[in-house]
């Protein structure tokens, strides 16, 4: 498939590349960054092979799994790795995460948006899902403001740090996507939905 590059009003996501192993890291090893989510902080060796699965996983034929860097618009740094998962059914699970420093600026309602514009402008896809801890409030603001509705609860869902953990879902139909329904209503963003290159389309 095409590399994906997509961009943004404020970020872009792009293929994962060797040399982010050290930035995912400062992600997926803080314990603050990990609290809600389904694992507990990542050693060096599981990143990289975060790093490794992500760039093996964009030669697959059809391609089934998306590991992104999340970075600024026009810049090269991963400050989030952000991931989508097909589906059968034309559906597909979502999962992201931001670097702390980024926080709070409303990037991490933009990269939701960033997420279901691939799902379901490049890949036509009918149903985009996510699973928060139900502790995970920056999370259950995030998919809200991001446009997706509330399902329901999955119950012991997830096995980590020692005991079952439920999840609350959330999701969004394609009918219910638009570029004009994410970032540019929040109240720190102002701009249209991700755009795309041209060099981002096809399978
Ligand atoms: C979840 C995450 C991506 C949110 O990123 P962010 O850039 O801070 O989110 P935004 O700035 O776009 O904020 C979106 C909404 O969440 C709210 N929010 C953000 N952090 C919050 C917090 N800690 N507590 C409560 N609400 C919070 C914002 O106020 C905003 O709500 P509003 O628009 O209704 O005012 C980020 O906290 C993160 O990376 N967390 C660790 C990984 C993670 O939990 N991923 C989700 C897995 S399901």
């Amino acid at each position: 498939m095409t590399p994906v590059h997509l961009a943004g009003p404020r970020l872009a996501l792009r293929e994962v590349e060797p040399e982010d192993a050290e930035a995912l890291l400062a992600i997926y090893g803080d314990p603050e960054a990990t609290r809600h989510l389904s694992f507990e902080p990542r050693t060096r060796d599981q990143v990289q092979a975060i790093v490794d699965r992500s760039i093996a996983s964009a030669k697959d034929s059809p391609r089934t799994e998306f590991g992104l860097a999340v970075t600024h618009a026009g810049e090269h740094r991963l400050i989030g790795y952000a991931r989508l998962a097909t589906e059968p059914q034309q559906a597909a699970t979502i999962g992201f995460a931001l670097h702390p420093h980024e926080w709070g600026k409303g990037l991490g309602t933009e990269t939701v948006h960033m997420l279901c514009a691939l799902g379901f402008n490049l890949l036509s896809l009918h149903r985009i899902w996510a699973a928060r801890s139900p502790h995970n409030e920056a999370s259950a603001r995030t998919l809200l403001r991001a446009g997706m509705t509330e399902d329901g609860r999955i119950r012991d869902h997830v096995f980590v740090r020692g005991a079952w953990r439920d999840s609350i879902t959330y999701s969004i139909l394609e009918h219910e996507w638009s570029p004009l329904a994410g970032p540019e209503s929040h109240d720190q963003g102002n701009a249209p939905g991700a755009e795309f290159d041209s060099s981002d389309a096809g399978s």
